[in-house]
């Protein structure tokens, strides 16, 4: 989660692009702009969100798993109820 966004900095600054925060304020480039570095900057970034959504997808389940086949608190836990 903190590695996305710098990566999508660094491949924007790889590509020669502007990264703007809002209308005015651009960002200064964190990575040398290169072609080939861009291109594997990218790949990363999507290979990253792809794994992301995956560990996203994985915690649902297993806190479907919990809360209704194992029945043990666990998602009582983590939907901040008390177990008394
Ligand atoms: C939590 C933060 C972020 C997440 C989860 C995220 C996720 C994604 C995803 C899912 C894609 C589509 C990937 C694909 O088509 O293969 C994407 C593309 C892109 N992201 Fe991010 N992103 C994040 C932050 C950023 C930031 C901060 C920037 C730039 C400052 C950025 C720049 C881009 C660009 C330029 C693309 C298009 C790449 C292309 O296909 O040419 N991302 N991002």
């Amino acid at each position: 989660m903190l590695a996305m966004p710098l990566i999508g900095w660094a491949m924007l600054s790889a590509g020669g692009y502007p990264v703007m925060l809002g209308a005015s304020l651009r960002l200064p480039p964190i990575f040398p702009a290169s072609p080939a570095a861009f291109a594997m900057l990218r790949h990363l970034h999507g290979g990253l969100a792809m794994l992301l959504f995956l560990t996203f997808l994985a915690h649902m389940a297993a806190a479907l798993y919990h809360g209704l086949i194992r029945r043990d608190g666990a998602l009582s836990g983590m939907l901040g109820r008390r177990q008394d």
